[in-house]
Formats: structure tokens, sequence, C-alpha cells
């Protein structure tokens, strides 16, 4: 009961059925709260600094001392009652929010990971890369080229003259307009003719590449394939080092047991010039001979054709700025996909340009 020597209505906070409901409305506010947030509310409306409970205890000092001790017990006993109800339900909600996470973040580990299937690189890069290193441990240097090439450096400084039937042969694509002389290479030789204008003799190239030629695609044509050109300029050099070069060259990419054979051909921008066979390993060169099996691999011819090589023509160093008196030279060109094609006995070159993954993972994972 208030007495005489103090305000009531200042200290109605104080009162018993003040601090009940104060109490009592703490305690369900905690309760109820569902989530850390709600919780968090309650404390600051019902343990906060201004919540009725910490009203009650200001209050307590302007009580005469010989009401203070009783007043202070019955705030001290709400205050830990609310309390009690805060901690009480802090737990439960901890414990619920660690639960969820660990049910949420849990790792499956016997989830299946593969449905994806891995992919690989593309048999051609990878044959492309196979043959760069080959000449790069010679000490040879990787020479690239435009794909849209200068006539003059596709044909001309070739040895291959206007209206020379090479140039209908190689079905040239033009770019428009046909006058400003621009083609898409339909081989890798012109770079022989830029490595030489731009190192000199001596000169030690490997030239892999794309080229273009005006052919449907069929299952031995495409329009665009790739090539890889070699070429060696110094003082010397002759048709041995072509043979020792291309023997180990076809060395490490069939195997040590592969055999080279050199047949006359014609290139304008070689002489002598020659086609590179290699012994067929399926059949040793045995379905060439009578009364034995006929061969797929090499169509009973016993070789498979690979590439074109020769000495390089006097006229192709003079056209880049190398005295042919002084040095000479071999250069050769293969096919990529036919190399690859007759080494994994694919019949249809478009096996190897559509990307169809079966054959990308078939042929191209191993290096
Ligand atoms: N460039 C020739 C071709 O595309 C191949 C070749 C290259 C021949 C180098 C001789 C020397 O057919």
């Amino acid at each position: 009961m208030p007495t005489p020597d103090y305000d009531p209505k200042e200290v109605a906070a104080l009162q018993a059925d003040q601090l009940a409901a104060a109490v009592a409305a703490g305690i369900a506010a905690s309760d109820a709260a569902a989530d850390l947030d709600a919780l968090a509310q309650a404390h600051t409306a019902h343990l906060g600094g201004r919540s009725p409970i910490a009203l009650a205890r200001r209050e307590l000092g302007s009580l005469p001392p010989q009401a203070r001790a009783d007043a202070g017990r019955r705030v001290n006993e709400a205050l830990t009652a609310l309390q009690a109800a805060y901690d009480e339900r802090r737990v439960t909600l901890d414990r619920q929010r660690d639960d969820a996470m660990l049910r949420e973040e849990t790792v499956d580990v016997t989830l299946a990971w593969d449905r994806q299937p891995r992919g690989a690189r593309h048999p051609l890069s990878l044959v492309l890369e196979r043959v760069a290193d080959v000449f790069v441990a010679m000490g040879w240097e990787v020479a690239e080229g435009p794909e849209a090439e200068a006539e003059w450096l596709n044909f001309d400084a070739l040895n291959i003259p206007a209206h020379h039937p090479a140039r209908e042969e190689q079905d040239t694509l033009w770019l428009e307009p046909p006058t400003a002389g621009v083609v898409l290479r339909t081989h890798t030789s012109p770079v022989q003719i830029r490595a030489l204008l731009q190192r000199g003799a001596p000169c030690y190239v490997v030239v892999p590449g794309r080229v273009y030629r005006n052919d449907p695609l069929d299952a031995t044509h495409s329009p665009i394939f790739h090539q890889v050109e070699g070429l060696a300029v110094d003082e010397g050099l002759s048709m041995a080092d072509l043979r020792g070069t291309l023997d180990l060259f076809a060395a490490e990419m069939f195997g040590p047991d592969v055999r080279t054979r050199l047949r006359p051909d014609h290139f304008p921008f070689t002489e002598p010039s020659a086609e590179v066979d290699l012994l067929c390993w399926v059949c040793h060169g045995r379905s060439a001979q009578r009364d034995e099996p006929p061969c797929r691999t090499c169509g009973s011819e016993g070789w498979i054709e690979w590439g074109g090589c020769g000495m390089v023509h006097p006229v192709v160093l003079s056209s880049a700025g190398v005295d042919p008196d002084r040095y000479s030279g071999f250069a050769f060109g293969m096919g990529l996909e036919r190399t690859l094609m007759s080494r994994h006995d694919l019949s249809d070159i478009r096996d190897l340009v559509e990307g169809d993954v079966r054959v990308t993972l078939a042929l191209g994972v191993e290096g």
C-alpha cells in the first residue's frame, strides 16, 4: 500500500499487480517468439531500458528506505522470472536454428556427381600440339600466319603464277571484292614465305594451321581442314635431311615401327618434289602382294599417303629474300584429318568436324 510520504501515482510501476502484469506479459512475449529476431524484440520490450520492469527499478530510488527493501525484492523476483523465461526460450530457439542449419547444409556424399559426362580435348587439337612438341624438342619454332591470306603469298611467291592449273586445282575461296587479292589460304605453305621474310636464313619452323578449299563436305572432303607445314632453310641441307626429319616425325606420330617412302610428285614450290607414304600398319604392305588378303586400312595399296614434300624451289627462296646460291632448304606439308583418319581407321571425315562428343571422348582423351 502507498504511504503518505510518496506520490502513489509515480510508483504505480512498483505495485504488485503492475509487476505481475509486466512479468506475465514478458513471459508470454518470450514464449510466443517464433524465432531469434522476434525474441530479441521481446527482450527489448520487456527487459530493455524502457521496459516496465526497468521503469520499476528506477523508481525504487524514490521510495522511503523502509519500503525500498520489500519493493526491491519484488522487482528482483520479477526480473529473474522475466530473464528466466527469456533464457529458456533462447536455448530452445538457438537449438532449433542449429538443427535447421545442420539439416540444410548437409552434404549428401552418396549423391551421384558424374551425371554430367566429362568432356575431352578434340583429337585435332591434341594432334596439333603433339606435332608442335615433336619439332620444338628438335629446336624448331612454331610459326603462324593469317587464314585470310594475300593471294601473292598463297600462290605467286610460291612459284604458282596466275593461270597456273594449281590455282584451280586447289579450289580457292576468294574474299570479296575479288580485286583485293585476298584468299582463304588453301595450304599452310604461304607461312614458309612469311617465316623467311621475318626471320631470314637459317630458319627452322613448323606451322600447324587451318586451311580452306571450295569443296563440299562429304565423307572424304571438308571445306575446312588442318595442315602442318615444316620448313628448314640452312646452308648445305639436302634430301637426306628431309628424309631423316620425316622418319623421325613419323616415328613420333605413329610409333617406332613405322616406315616411310618418298614417291616422285610435283609441286611448283619444291624441286624435286615427292609424296610421303607410310607403310600400312595393319597389313605391313602385304595386302599389295598377290594371294594376300585385302586390307581395309590402305585399300590393299600397302602404303598410305601422308603428305607432300620436297627441296624448296630456288625461286621461292628468292621471293622471300634468301640467297639460293648460299642456302638450300626442304619443306613438307601433311593433312592432319587424313593422318588421324588413317591412324584411327575412320572412314568419314565428318566424324572429325561435326563435334560428336562420342568421337571426341573415344579419340581425344589420350595425349
Ligand atoms: N602445300 C602442299 C599442299 O597443300 C603440301 C606441300 C607442302 C608440298 C610443302 C611440298 C612442300 O598440298
